[in-house]
Protein backbone atom coordinates (compact mmCIF):
# COMPACT_ATOMS: atom_id res chain seq x y z
CA UNK A 1 0.00 0.00 0.00
CA UNK A 2 1.33 3.21 -0.95
CA UNK A 3 -1.18 5.97 0.98
CA UNK A 4 1.41 7.16 2.93
CA UNK A 5 0.78 10.33 5.61
CA UNK A 6 3.75 13.31 5.25
CA UNK A 7 4.89 15.63 7.91
CA UNK A 8 5.45 18.99 6.33
CA UNK A 9 7.76 21.10 8.43
CA UNK A 10 8.15 24.04 6.15
CA UNK A 11 6.09 26.31 8.23
CA UNK A 12 7.77 25.85 10.91
CA UNK A 13 11.39 26.73 9.59
CA UNK A 14 13.07 30.14 10.19
CA UNK A 15 12.51 30.85 6.10
CA UNK A 16 8.86 31.11 7.45
CA UNK A 17 8.41 32.57 10.58
CA UNK A 18 11.76 33.85 11.08
CA UNK A 19 14.98 33.26 13.23
CA UNK A 20 13.36 34.12 16.21
CA UNK A 21 10.44 31.56 16.15
CA UNK A 22 11.56 29.57 13.44
CA UNK A 23 14.00 26.43 13.63
CA UNK A 24 16.87 26.77 11.35
CA UNK A 25 18.22 24.27 8.71
CA UNK A 26 21.30 24.47 10.38
CA UNK A 27 20.02 23.20 13.73
CA UNK A 28 18.29 20.38 12.40
CA UNK A 29 21.01 19.19 10.79
CA UNK A 30 23.58 19.98 14.10
CA UNK A 31 20.85 17.41 15.55
CA UNK A 32 21.39 14.32 13.21
CA UNK A 33 24.75 12.71 14.61
CA UNK A 34 22.37 12.81 18.03
CA UNK A 35 19.45 11.16 16.11
CA UNK A 36 21.40 8.79 14.82
CA UNK A 37 22.74 7.40 18.02
CA UNK A 38 19.19 7.70 19.17
CA UNK A 39 17.93 5.40 16.66
CA UNK A 40 20.65 2.92 17.20
CA UNK A 41 19.91 3.27 21.22
CA UNK A 42 16.24 2.25 20.45
CA UNK A 43 17.23 -0.14 18.13
CA UNK A 44 19.92 -2.32 20.78
CA UNK A 45 16.62 -1.01 23.38
CA UNK A 46 14.21 -3.30 21.12
CA UNK A 47 16.54 -5.69 20.16
CA UNK A 48 16.95 -6.66 24.13
CA UNK A 49 13.28 -7.06 24.40
CA UNK A 50 12.88 -3.94 26.50
CA UNK A 51 10.57 -1.78 24.05
CA UNK A 52 7.96 -4.16 23.37
CA UNK A 53 5.57 -1.73 21.59
CA UNK A 54 8.07 -1.76 18.80
CA UNK A 55 7.02 -5.08 17.99
CA UNK A 56 3.27 -4.78 18.14
CA UNK A 57 2.83 -4.48 14.26
CA UNK A 58 4.00 -7.43 13.92
CA UNK A 59 1.46 -9.71 15.88
CA UNK A 60 0.08 -12.04 13.37
CA UNK A 61 -0.66 -15.24 15.63
CA UNK A 62 -2.43 -12.41 18.29
CA UNK A 63 -4.53 -10.95 15.20
CA UNK A 64 -5.64 -14.43 14.07
CA UNK A 65 -6.68 -15.21 18.07
CA UNK A 66 -8.34 -11.74 18.34
CA UNK A 67 -10.79 -12.89 15.01
CA UNK A 68 -11.19 -15.79 15.88
CA UNK A 69 -12.67 -13.96 19.56
CA UNK A 70 -14.42 -11.55 17.26
CA UNK A 71 -16.25 -14.41 15.18
CA UNK A 72 -17.21 -16.45 18.60
CA UNK A 73 -18.89 -13.01 20.08
CA UNK A 74 -20.01 -11.67 16.31
CA UNK A 75 -24.06 -11.81 16.23
CA UNK A 76 -24.19 -12.73 19.94
CA UNK A 77 -24.19 -8.64 21.07
CA UNK A 78 -25.63 -5.75 20.68
CA UNK A 79 -23.57 -3.28 23.56
CA UNK A 80 -19.68 -3.90 24.07
CA UNK A 81 -19.00 -1.73 26.99
CA UNK A 82 -15.14 -1.29 27.84
CA UNK A 83 -14.22 -0.07 30.98
CA UNK A 84 -11.54 1.37 31.45
CA UNK A 85 -9.26 5.09 32.36
CA UNK A 86 -5.98 6.67 30.97
CA UNK A 87 -4.15 4.00 27.94
CA UNK A 88 -6.87 1.49 29.05
CA UNK A 89 -9.43 3.41 27.38
CA UNK A 90 -8.37 6.29 25.19
CA UNK A 91 -7.16 4.03 22.24
CA UNK A 92 -10.53 2.38 22.12
CA UNK A 93 -12.46 5.40 21.49
CA UNK A 94 -9.90 7.14 19.27
CA UNK A 95 -10.06 4.32 16.57
CA UNK A 96 -13.94 3.94 17.01
CA UNK A 97 -14.40 7.84 16.09
CA UNK A 98 -11.51 7.69 13.51
CA UNK A 99 -12.65 4.52 11.81
CA UNK A 100 -16.46 4.29 12.20
CA UNK A 101 -18.89 6.91 11.67
CA UNK A 102 -20.35 9.51 14.51
CA UNK A 103 -23.82 7.39 14.01
CA UNK A 104 -22.05 4.07 13.87
CA UNK A 105 -24.46 3.39 17.25
CA UNK A 106 -27.41 4.70 16.15
CA UNK A 107 -26.72 2.45 12.57
CA UNK A 108 -29.47 -0.01 12.50
CA UNK A 109 -27.40 -2.04 10.15
CA UNK A 110 -24.01 -1.80 11.72
CA UNK A 111 -21.26 -4.30 11.37
CA UNK A 112 -20.73 -4.97 15.04
CA UNK A 113 -22.20 -3.91 18.66
CA UNK A 114 -23.04 -0.34 19.81
CA UNK A 115 -19.95 0.68 21.18
CA UNK A 116 -19.41 2.29 24.71
CA UNK A 117 -16.29 3.83 26.33
CA UNK A 118 -16.86 4.34 30.28
CA UNK A 119 -13.67 5.85 31.40
CA UNK A 120 -14.52 7.84 34.15
CA UNK A 121 -16.45 6.87 37.08
CA UNK A 122 -18.40 10.17 37.00
CA UNK A 123 -22.02 8.82 38.27
CA UNK A 124 -24.43 10.48 36.15
CA UNK A 125 -21.90 9.13 33.10
CA UNK A 126 -22.03 5.61 34.49
CA UNK A 127 -25.54 5.65 35.39
CA UNK A 128 -27.39 6.58 32.39
CA UNK A 129 -25.52 4.19 30.40
CA UNK A 130 -26.01 1.40 33.14
CA UNK A 131 -30.13 2.59 33.33
CA UNK A 132 -30.39 1.86 29.43
CA UNK A 133 -28.58 -1.36 29.48
CA UNK A 134 -30.59 -2.82 32.36
CA UNK A 135 -33.02 -4.29 30.05
CA UNK A 136 -30.40 -5.05 27.21
CA UNK A 137 -27.80 -6.91 29.70
CA UNK A 138 -28.42 -10.67 27.94
CA UNK A 139 -26.97 -8.76 24.99
CA UNK A 140 -23.92 -6.77 26.38
CA UNK A 141 -20.67 -7.95 26.39
CA UNK A 142 -18.60 -5.81 29.16
CA UNK A 143 -14.77 -6.11 28.61
CA UNK A 144 -13.31 -5.06 31.77
CA UNK A 145 -9.39 -3.40 30.61
CA UNK A 146 -6.56 -2.75 33.50
CA UNK A 147 -2.98 -3.90 32.75
CA UNK A 148 -2.83 -3.50 37.04
CA UNK A 149 -6.17 -4.93 37.46
CA UNK A 150 -6.19 -2.47 40.52
CA UNK A 151 -7.12 1.01 39.41
CA UNK A 152 -9.88 2.22 41.21
CA UNK A 153 -11.93 3.81 38.35
CA UNK A 154 -11.71 0.41 36.83
CA UNK A 155 -12.39 -1.79 39.77
CA UNK A 156 -15.15 -0.07 41.04
CA UNK A 157 -16.63 -0.01 37.20
CA UNK A 158 -16.06 -3.72 37.31
CA UNK A 159 -17.70 -4.22 40.34
CA UNK A 160 -20.99 -1.90 39.90
CA UNK A 161 -21.92 -4.05 36.37
CA UNK A 162 -21.07 -7.81 38.10
CA UNK A 163 -23.41 -6.93 40.75
CA UNK A 164 -25.89 -5.93 38.37
CA UNK A 165 -24.94 -8.64 36.32
CA UNK A 166 -25.58 -11.00 39.18
CA UNK A 167 -28.46 -9.11 40.26
CA UNK A 168 -30.24 -8.70 36.87
CA UNK A 169 -29.26 -12.25 35.28
CA UNK A 170 -28.75 -14.51 38.34
CA UNK A 171 -29.31 -17.90 36.00
CA UNK A 172 -26.39 -16.51 33.59
CA UNK A 173 -22.68 -17.11 33.22
CA UNK A 174 -20.59 -14.63 34.41
CA UNK A 175 -18.41 -15.21 31.24
CA UNK A 176 -20.68 -14.97 28.55
CA UNK A 177 -21.07 -10.99 29.88
CA UNK A 178 -17.55 -10.20 31.25
CA UNK A 179 -14.40 -10.17 29.55
CA UNK A 180 -10.98 -9.11 31.14
CA UNK A 181 -7.64 -7.31 29.06
CA UNK A 182 -4.85 -7.75 31.70
CA UNK A 183 -1.27 -8.22 32.40
CA UNK A 184 -1.23 -12.24 31.26
CA UNK A 185 0.32 -13.69 34.50
CA UNK A 186 -0.07 -10.86 37.69
CA UNK A 187 -2.49 -8.66 38.77
CA UNK A 188 -5.60 -8.25 40.67
CA UNK A 189 -7.78 -8.42 37.84
CA UNK A 190 -5.79 -11.52 36.45
CA UNK A 191 -6.72 -13.06 40.05
CA UNK A 192 -10.35 -12.49 39.46
CA UNK A 193 -9.67 -13.76 35.84
CA UNK A 194 -8.71 -17.21 37.10
CA UNK A 195 -11.43 -17.27 39.85
CA UNK A 196 -13.90 -16.43 37.76
CA UNK A 197 -13.68 -18.25 34.59
CA UNK A 198 -13.28 -14.94 32.57
CA UNK A 199 -12.30 -15.14 29.07
CA UNK A 200 -8.93 -12.79 29.10
CA UNK A 201 -7.23 -10.98 26.01
CA UNK A 202 -3.80 -9.85 27.41
CA UNK A 203 -1.88 -6.06 27.91
CA UNK A 204 1.54 -7.60 26.64
CA UNK A 205 4.22 -7.61 29.45
CA UNK A 206 6.25 -4.19 29.33
CA UNK A 207 3.79 -2.61 27.35
CA UNK A 208 2.50 0.79 29.12
CA UNK A 209 -1.24 1.58 28.61
CA UNK A 210 -0.64 4.77 26.38
CA UNK A 211 1.58 2.68 23.86
CA UNK A 212 -1.05 -0.42 23.99
CA UNK A 213 -3.58 0.55 21.44
CA UNK A 214 -1.73 -1.47 18.95
CA UNK A 215 -2.12 -4.93 21.20
CA UNK A 216 -5.36 -6.50 22.43
CA UNK A 217 -6.49 -3.45 24.41
CA UNK A 218 -7.43 -1.59 21.10
CA UNK A 219 -7.86 -3.93 18.73
CA UNK A 220 -10.18 -5.90 20.21
CA UNK A 221 -12.96 -3.78 20.17
CA UNK A 222 -11.83 -2.16 16.60
CA UNK A 223 -12.14 -5.22 15.48
CA UNK A 224 -15.97 -6.12 16.88
CA UNK A 225 -17.01 -2.92 15.95
CA UNK A 226 -15.87 -4.17 12.17
CA UNK A 227 -12.49 -2.34 11.94
CA UNK A 228 -9.73 -3.83 9.50
CA UNK A 229 -7.50 -4.30 12.27
CA UNK A 230 -4.65 -6.15 9.91
CA UNK A 231 -4.66 -3.17 7.89
CA UNK A 232 -4.01 -1.08 11.06
CA UNK A 233 -1.32 -3.16 11.80
CA UNK A 234 0.06 -3.17 8.53
CA UNK A 235 -0.29 0.69 8.89
CA UNK A 236 2.55 0.30 11.75
CA UNK A 237 4.58 -1.92 10.40
CA UNK A 238 5.04 0.24 7.06
CA UNK A 239 5.45 3.43 8.95
CA UNK A 240 8.20 1.12 11.30
CA UNK A 241 10.01 1.02 8.15
CA UNK A 242 10.12 4.59 7.78
CA UNK A 243 11.16 5.88 11.67
CA UNK A 244 14.32 2.86 12.06
CA UNK A 245 15.96 5.32 9.33
CA UNK A 246 19.05 6.75 10.87
CA UNK A 247 19.03 9.79 8.88
CA UNK A 248 16.89 12.32 10.54
CA UNK A 249 15.84 14.01 7.27
CA UNK A 250 14.33 10.70 6.25
CA UNK A 251 12.63 9.71 9.64
CA UNK A 252 9.54 11.31 10.25
CA UNK A 253 9.16 10.39 14.00
CA UNK A 254 12.56 11.25 14.75
CA UNK A 255 12.56 14.87 12.59
CA UNK A 256 9.29 15.84 14.43
CA UNK A 257 10.65 15.04 17.90
CA UNK A 258 13.69 16.72 16.76
CA UNK A 259 11.76 20.20 15.72
CA UNK A 260 9.52 19.80 18.99
CA UNK A 261 12.26 19.76 21.25
CA UNK A 262 14.39 22.56 19.30
CA UNK A 263 11.20 24.20 20.09
CA UNK A 264 11.00 23.63 23.71
CA UNK A 265 14.80 25.02 23.88
CA UNK A 266 13.31 28.34 22.51
CA UNK A 267 10.48 28.43 25.23
CA UNK A 268 7.89 26.98 23.23
CA UNK A 269 6.29 24.69 25.45
CA UNK A 270 2.95 24.33 24.24
CA UNK A 271 2.13 21.78 21.23
CA UNK A 272 -1.05 22.36 20.11
CA UNK A 273 -2.49 19.29 17.98
CA UNK A 274 -5.23 20.53 16.21
CA UNK A 275 -7.10 18.12 13.72
CA UNK A 276 -9.56 19.69 10.56
CA UNK A 277 -11.09 16.50 10.90
CA UNK A 278 -13.92 15.04 13.34
CA UNK A 279 -12.96 11.73 12.60
CA UNK A 280 -9.33 12.75 13.74
CA UNK A 281 -10.16 14.48 17.36
CA UNK A 282 -10.04 11.89 19.68
CA UNK A 283 -6.62 10.32 18.32
CA UNK A 284 -5.71 14.19 19.75
CA UNK A 285 -6.94 12.48 23.01
CA UNK A 286 -4.43 9.91 22.70
CA UNK A 287 -1.69 11.52 21.85
CA UNK A 288 -2.07 14.05 24.37
CA UNK A 289 -1.62 11.19 27.10
CA UNK A 290 0.68 9.94 25.29
CA UNK A 291 3.16 13.42 25.09
CA UNK A 292 1.98 14.46 28.61
CA UNK A 293 3.04 11.47 30.54
CA UNK A 294 5.62 9.87 28.74
CA UNK A 295 7.61 13.01 29.04
CA UNK A 296 6.32 14.97 31.76
CA UNK A 297 9.13 14.29 34.38
CA UNK A 298 10.78 15.29 37.24
CA UNK A 299 13.83 13.81 37.04
CA UNK A 300 16.27 12.80 34.17
CA UNK A 301 18.03 9.69 33.47
CA UNK A 302 20.94 10.77 35.70
CA UNK A 303 18.92 11.04 38.93
CA UNK A 304 19.13 15.27 38.26
CA UNK A 305 15.93 17.52 38.44
CA UNK A 306 15.04 18.65 35.30
CA UNK A 307 11.06 19.31 35.71
CA UNK A 308 10.71 18.92 32.02
CA UNK A 309 7.63 18.43 29.35
CA UNK A 310 6.21 19.84 26.48
CA UNK A 311 2.52 20.79 27.52
CA UNK A 312 0.09 18.91 24.80
CA UNK A 313 -3.01 20.94 23.18
CA UNK A 314 -6.24 19.54 21.70
CA UNK A 315 -8.18 22.09 19.49
CA UNK A 316 -10.26 20.92 16.82
CA UNK A 317 -10.30 22.81 13.26
CA UNK A 318 -12.67 24.94 12.27
CA UNK A 319 -14.44 24.62 15.24
CA UNK A 320 -11.44 25.99 17.84
CA UNK A 321 -10.59 28.60 15.14
CA UNK A 322 -13.81 30.41 16.90
CA UNK A 323 -12.52 29.73 20.26
CA UNK A 324 -8.47 29.37 20.29
CA UNK A 325 -7.02 30.98 17.16
CA UNK A 326 -7.02 34.67 18.67
CA UNK A 327 -4.54 32.91 21.18
CA UNK A 328 -2.82 31.02 19.15
CA UNK A 329 -2.14 33.75 16.99
CA UNK A 330 -1.97 36.96 19.26
CA UNK A 331 -1.28 35.69 22.59
CA UNK A 332 2.56 34.29 23.51
CA UNK A 333 4.47 33.28 20.87
CA UNK A 334 4.59 30.07 23.05
CA UNK A 335 3.21 27.44 20.74
CA UNK A 336 4.03 24.52 18.02
CA UNK A 337 0.97 23.62 16.44
CA UNK A 338 0.30 20.86 14.36
CA UNK A 339 -2.18 20.58 12.15
CA UNK A 340 -3.76 16.96 10.91
CA UNK A 341 -5.19 17.39 7.23
CA UNK A 342 -6.67 14.95 5.28
CA UNK A 343 -6.63 15.60 1.46
CA UNK A 344 -9.73 13.07 0.32
CA UNK A 345 -12.66 12.45 3.08
CA UNK A 346 -14.44 9.66 1.33
CA UNK A 347 -17.74 11.19 0.98
CA UNK A 348 -18.69 15.21 0.62
CA UNK A 349 -21.18 17.07 1.29
CA UNK A 350 -22.36 19.67 -1.03
CA UNK A 351 -23.40 23.30 -0.01
CA UNK A 352 -26.88 24.30 -1.21
CA UNK A 353 -27.79 27.72 -3.46
CA UNK A 354 -27.41 30.77 -2.53
CA UNK A 355 -30.17 32.19 -4.47
CA UNK A 356 -30.17 36.17 -4.44
CA UNK A 357 -28.42 35.92 -1.20
CA UNK A 358 -25.43 37.98 -2.98
CA UNK A 359 -23.36 37.67 -0.10
CA UNK A 360 -23.32 34.18 0.62
CA UNK A 361 -22.84 32.85 -3.82
CA UNK A 362 -19.32 32.21 -3.21
CA UNK A 363 -20.69 29.34 -1.19
CA UNK A 364 -23.35 27.73 -3.38
CA UNK A 365 -22.10 24.36 -4.88
CA UNK A 366 -19.03 24.37 -3.13
CA UNK A 367 -18.55 21.25 -0.93
CA UNK A 368 -17.70 20.92 2.73
CA UNK A 369 -14.46 19.54 2.21
CA UNK A 370 -13.02 22.30 0.78
CA UNK A 371 -14.68 24.60 3.01
CA UNK A 372 -12.67 22.64 6.23
CA UNK A 373 -9.18 22.46 3.87
CA UNK A 374 -9.30 26.44 2.95
CA UNK A 375 -10.28 26.67 6.92
CA UNK A 376 -6.91 24.33 7.27
CA UNK A 377 -4.85 26.99 4.71
CA UNK A 378 -6.45 30.12 5.81
CA UNK A 379 -5.41 29.63 9.68
CA UNK A 380 -2.18 28.35 8.66
CA UNK A 381 -1.44 31.21 6.70
CA UNK A 382 -2.68 33.93 9.14
CA UNK A 383 -0.53 31.89 12.30
CA UNK A 384 2.57 31.88 9.94
CA UNK A 385 2.12 35.44 9.22
CA UNK A 386 2.54 36.16 12.87
CA UNK A 387 5.43 34.17 12.87
CA UNK A 388 3.43 31.54 14.42
CA UNK A 389 5.29 28.16 14.22
CA UNK A 390 3.33 25.04 12.22
CA UNK A 391 3.71 21.88 11.11
CA UNK A 392 1.22 19.60 9.26
CA UNK A 393 0.98 15.91 9.30
CA UNK A 394 -1.45 15.21 5.71
CA UNK A 395 -3.39 11.91 5.63
CA UNK A 396 -4.10 11.46 1.70
CA UNK A 397 -7.29 9.32 3.68
CA UNK A 398 -8.58 8.41 7.15
CA UNK A 399 -8.62 4.40 6.63
CA UNK A 400 -7.34 1.58 9.10
CA UNK A 401 -3.69 1.87 7.22
CA UNK A 402 -2.98 5.61 7.62
CA UNK A 403 -4.20 5.37 11.29
CA UNK A 404 -1.99 2.57 11.93
CA UNK A 405 0.58 4.60 10.38
CA UNK A 406 -0.31 7.84 12.54
CA UNK A 407 -0.33 5.81 16.00
CA UNK A 408 3.27 4.57 15.39
CA UNK A 409 4.48 7.24 14.02
CA UNK A 410 3.26 9.52 17.34
CA UNK A 411 4.75 6.84 19.81
CA UNK A 412 7.82 6.77 18.26
CA UNK A 413 8.70 10.01 18.17
CA UNK A 414 7.12 10.27 21.82
CA UNK A 415 10.43 8.04 22.18
CA UNK A 416 12.98 9.67 20.57
CA UNK A 417 11.44 13.25 22.28
CA UNK A 418 12.14 10.71 25.81
CA UNK A 419 15.75 10.28 24.78
CA UNK A 420 16.33 13.77 23.85
CA UNK A 421 15.02 15.10 26.58
CA UNK A 422 17.09 12.57 28.79
CA UNK A 423 14.29 11.27 30.92
CA UNK A 424 12.14 7.59 31.41
CA UNK A 425 9.74 8.21 28.68
CA UNK A 426 7.99 5.30 29.89
CA UNK A 427 7.27 5.58 33.84
CA UNK A 428 4.57 7.76 35.27
CA UNK A 429 5.85 7.96 38.93
CA UNK A 430 3.29 11.11 39.52
CA UNK A 431 0.74 9.70 38.73
CA UNK A 432 0.95 7.25 41.94
CA UNK A 433 0.46 9.63 44.89
CA UNK A 434 -2.89 10.82 43.86
CA UNK A 435 -3.66 7.01 43.13
CA UNK A 436 -2.23 6.15 46.70
CA UNK A 437 -4.50 9.45 48.07
CA UNK A 438 -7.61 7.65 46.68
CA UNK A 439 -7.10 4.43 48.01
CA UNK A 440 -6.89 6.48 51.57
CA UNK A 441 -10.00 8.15 51.00
CA UNK A 442 -12.11 5.64 50.09
CA UNK A 443 -10.92 3.80 53.38
CA UNK A 444 -8.25 1.27 52.12
CA UNK A 445 -6.73 -1.27 54.79
CA UNK A 446 -2.95 0.37 55.38
CA UNK A 447 -3.56 3.26 54.31
CA UNK A 448 -5.16 4.49 57.56
CA UNK A 449 -1.58 7.50 58.16
CA UNK A 450 -2.14 8.80 55.16
CA UNK A 451 -5.68 9.35 55.57
CA UNK A 452 -5.04 11.48 58.59
CA UNK A 453 -2.21 13.19 56.61
CA UNK A 454 -4.47 14.06 53.73
CA UNK A 455 -7.13 15.33 56.07
CA UNK A 456 -5.37 17.87 57.61
CA UNK A 457 -4.15 19.05 54.69
CA UNK A 458 -6.87 19.30 52.70
CA UNK A 459 -9.47 20.20 55.23
CA UNK A 460 -11.75 23.11 53.72
CA UNK A 461 -10.69 26.33 55.53
CA UNK A 462 -14.04 28.43 55.77
CA UNK A 463 -11.84 31.56 56.00
CA UNK A 464 -11.40 30.91 51.90
CA UNK A 465 -14.26 29.91 51.20
CA UNK A 466 -16.13 33.28 49.42
O1 LIG B 1 -0.48 4.84 30.29
C1 LIG B 1 -0.63 4.41 31.41
O2 LIG B 1 0.18 3.62 31.93
C2 LIG B 1 -1.83 4.80 32.25
O3 LIG B 1 -2.57 5.81 31.66
C3 LIG B 1 -2.74 3.60 32.48
O4 LIG B 1 -3.20 3.14 31.23
C4 LIG B 1 -3.92 3.97 33.36
O5 LIG B 1 -3.48 4.51 34.58
C5 LIG B 1 -4.78 2.73 33.65
O6 LIG B 1 -3.98 1.74 34.25
P1 LIG B 1 -4.43 0.24 34.27
O7 LIG B 1 -4.48 -0.26 32.85
O8 LIG B 1 -3.39 -0.47 35.08
O9 LIG B 1 -5.78 0.19 34.91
Amino acid sequence: MTKQIKLYYKNATCEVVGDEHGVSMEALSQLRPRISEITSRLAHQRFEGKLPYRDLPYQEENCDKIMDFTSRFAGRYDNLVVLGIGGSALGNIALQTALNNPTYNLQPTRPGPRLFVMDNVDPVQLGGLLVILEGELENTLFNVISKSGQTAETAAQFLIVRAMLKARLPQANLADHIIATTDPQSGTLRQIVEREGLTALEVPPGVGGRFSVLSDVGLFSAAMCGINIVELLEGAADMDQRVKDDELMRNPAALYAAIQWLFYQKGKNLSVMMPYSYQLKDLCDWYRQLWAESLGKAQNLKGEQVNVGPTPIKALGATDQHSQVQLYREGPNDKVITFLEVESFGRDVTIGAAGDVEELAYLSGQTMSKLLNSEKVGTEYALVQSQRPCLTVRFPEISAYTVGQFIYLFEVATSYMGELLGINTYDQPAVELGKQATFALMGREGYQEMLREIQGATRIDDDFLV
